[in-house]
């Protein structure tokens, strides 16, 4: 059946199963989703462009909000109808559903969807090898134990063996799991109560990155600022500790953390931001609302003018940090007024960037219990409303980056012929004329425009070849 076309490929991939490994939600499942790609690749899977391609696809799975769910389900229906077109040709096709919706539905997809052959939760995916050993033999299984220590244990093996690089900018995981329980989170549930890795194995992680060529590390986890890891010699680390350490290894440029909870805000790492030049001035800090009662309510633990401090305290210590959070708007029992507050706060601090949503209950958390729930127009009028205040305030902010020379990691090429493309501290997209030889280096930028998504520079000290602004926006 396979034109031959099909057979031809590089030595390497030739007659080699592909895998496909699809990704929705946080940074910790872009995490997962790459070791997960490690894990295959070291069974013999090569890597395929898209599911069409693959022999074998694994959908890693976010919870985090209602439409999420119904987008998998919905996915794996197109994907059930690709394996049975492989089914008629004799051809294997395998479905693996991982993430967050594996770890809360369990076997329940398995029922829903005769055609997944595997559902492996984030706590159960460094076993997957084994896992798949069976699913080839022909079981059906939901493997949703925790078992964080085993993860970890695995994952710094993959370190040691040096895992493919392929970025100048790599995530690190130093924590996982969320005890907050905020009234509208399925996070607490679904990954598990807060664990910290050993510092030893984060900077061993992250100097076999740095060692293949990466130089931005992201330090991430649920609550990354509640990071508290214990050395060989039982002496606590801290976040802002761990920072420190890590900015210290060779090829490292950037370090950034996300994401944060606002009371695990200490003081140390805000200085932090002051003391560590390698530390991105740019904080992910999600505050939801603005209103005191519904922070209350959503068992956030603080208010609003605690988070006004923060604020107020990591601009003091780095006067041109930059801000971005994650909003909520609509939750049960949310008044004009609590919205107001909200929207009185945004202004009040002025957002780089931000993230925000209709609220949407979860089934099992203490918010979708409530009855005061908010009409689905009250909620899509009211985050229109906070989009347009903070894309006013985003591009502001894109504005007046204009004329301000900045330090840019070059990551790629750019999409127009001779250019190359980067981020800046404030993880604004930025391009610049320059050869492919600059990616992976760190150099001052000159911004000269800003459009909607990214901005156009040119290297200091550089002729430019062309009119970047012109060939940029
Ligand atoms: N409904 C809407 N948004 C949610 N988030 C988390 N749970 C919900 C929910 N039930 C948002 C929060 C969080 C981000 C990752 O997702 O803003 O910070
Ligand atoms: Fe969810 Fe709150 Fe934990 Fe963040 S802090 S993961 S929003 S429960």
């Amino acid at each position: 059946m396979a034109p031959a076309s099909q057979s031809r490929g590089d030595a390497e991939s030739l007659g080699k199963a592909k895998a496909y490994v699809k990704s929705y939600g946080c940074q910790m499942n872009v995490y997962d989703a790459t070791r997960m790609a490690d894990l295959l690749a070291a069974r013999g899977y090569a890597e395929a462009a898209d599911e069409d391609e693959a022999d074998l696809v694994v959908l890693n799975t976010c919870h985090i909000r209602e439409k999420a769910t119904d987008k998998v389900y919905s996915e794996l229906g197109r994907l059930a109808k690709l394996k049975s077109e492989r089914g008629a040709e004799g051809r294997d096709y395998k479905i693996i559903v991982a993430g967050c919706v594996a770890q809360a539905e369990g076997e329940e997809v398995l029922r829903r969807q005769r055609a997944v052959d595997l559902v492996v939760g984030p706590q159960s995916y460094h076993r997957l090898a084994d896992l798949l050993t069976r699913a080839e033999a022909g079981e059906r299984l939901a493997e949703t134990d925790f078992a964080v220590a085993d993860k970890f244990a695995a994952l710094r093996r993959m370190a040691a063996e040096g895992k493919r690089v392929r970025d100048v900018t790599a995530f690190v995981t130093a924590q996982e799991g969320c005890d907050k329980f905020c009234s509208f989170c399925v996070v607490p549930y679904t990954r598990g109560a807060e664990v910290s890795r050993r510092p030893s194995e984060i900077i061993e992680e992250a100097e076999a990155l740095a060692a293949a060529g990466v130089r931005e590390l992201t330090i991430i986890g649920q609550n990354v600022n509640a990071y508290s890891g214990t050395d060989q010699h039982g002496a606590p680390w801290s976040l802002p500790r761990l920072l420190a350490r890590l900015g210290r290894i060779e090829g490292v440029t950037r370090l950034r953390y996300t994401t944060s909870h606002p009371v695990d805000m200490t003081q140390e790492l805000i200085d932090a931001h002051a003391e560590l030049p390698f530390l991105a001035p740019f904080v992910h800090l999600p505050v939801q609302s603005g209103s005191n009662r519904i922070l209350k309510a959503m068992n956030r633990r603080h208010d609003a003018s605690f988070y006004l401090d923060i604020v107020a305290r990591l601009r003091a210590a780095r006067p041109d940090i930059a801000l971005s959070s994650d909003f909520i708007v609509g939750f049960p029992g949310e008044t004009d007024a609590d919205f107001e507050a909200t929207l009185e706060l945004i202004r009040a601090v002025g957002f780089a960037s931000t993230f925000s949503f209709k609220y949407s209950p979860r089934p099992g958390t203490p918010g979708a219990e409530r009855e005061d729930q908010i009409d689905e127009s009250v909620k899509s009028e009211r985050l229109a409303i906070l989009q347009t205040l903070v894309e006013e305030q985003r591009q502001a902010f894109n504005a007046a980056t204009v004329g301000r020379t900045v330090e840019v990691l070059f990551e790629k090429a750019g999409r127009h012929e001779g250019q190359i493309a980067g981020k800046s501290p404030y993880m604004q997209p930025v391009h610049a004329m320059g050869g492919a030889e600059l990616i992976g280096k760190t150099l001052p930028v000159t911004i000269v425009a800003a459009g909607s998504n990214s901005l156009a520079g040119r290297i200091a000290g550089r002729a430019i070849p062309n009119d970047a602004r012109e060939a940029a926006l």
